[in-house]
């Protein structure tokens, strides 16, 4: 499974490709907004620090002006995904740059009709959002299990699948098993992938009794 960063903050995003289990980074007009920055620049920058997609959502929600918008992004770097609504204009931008070979993230899928159009439209990948489907009451990660099962009937869809809206590391763990291809995960949740209150026990017990050893490798 590959672990996208969903943020706008450059400094979480240059702490985490130092990690090495950065494979690329989403944003979104919210989260540009957060980070309070020039939503281009940054853009930029994010994609001189990783080598892996870097998605950059268009702002307008008509057809012509989305075009022009994605055109814009598409040209910043070669690892840009412009994000794009799974809307009808959405989509038809999406067929537009994937005809020219530009990678997109279809955003804010909600059911899986919804992802069978996106894969339709030749994205790179489809976000489907879990934690807001949760928070209405619905099973976000029945979305990830129904849209795995439709596209491996497919073969023909190439499109990726990025579990979004990803609220703790249950949600890493279910998305993995459904098969996902992506998560796109907050810094703070990727954080807490490495914890685990055994492992601190054991290190902590393992340091002591080193010492006892009187040793030192080095
Ligand atoms: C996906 O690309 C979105 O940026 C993101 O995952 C949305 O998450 P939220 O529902 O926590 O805002």
């Amino acid at each position: 499974m590959k672990f996208f960063v969903d943020t706008g903050e450059i400094n979480e995003i240059r702490e985490l490709a130092a990690t090495g289990m950065l494979d690329g980074v989403t944003t979104n007009p919210s989260l540009i907004a957060k980070s309070g920055k020039q939503f281009i620049p940054l853009i930029e920058e994010i994609c001189s620090v990783v080598t892996g997609p870097v998605s950059a959502e268009v702002a307008s929600t008509d057809y012509e002006t989305m075009q022009k918008e994605a055109d814009k992004l598409s040209k910043i770097a070669k690892n840009i995904a412009v994000k794009v609504p799974l809307t009808e204009a959405g989509l038809k931008v999406c067929r537009n740059l994937a005809d020219k070979g530009i990678m997109v993230n279809v955003t804010l899928c909600f059911s899986a009709v919804q992802a069978i159009l996106a894969a339709k439209a030749g994205a790179a990948f489809v976000s489907p959002f879990i934690g807001r489907l949760d928070d209405i009451g619905q099973d976000g990660m029945q979305l990830i299990a129904d849209i795995r099962q439709i596209y491996d009937n497919y073969p023909n869809f190439k499109t990726e699948i990025l579990a979004a809206s990803i609220r703790h590391p249950q949600h890493v763990l279910m998305a993995a098993k459904m098969g996902a291809d992506v998560s796109t995960i907050p810094a703070s949740t990727i954080k807490a992938l490495y914890k685990h209150p055994l492992t601190d026990k054991g290190l902590a017990a393992f340091v002591e009794d080193w010492k006892k050893t009187g040793q030192s490798i080095l």
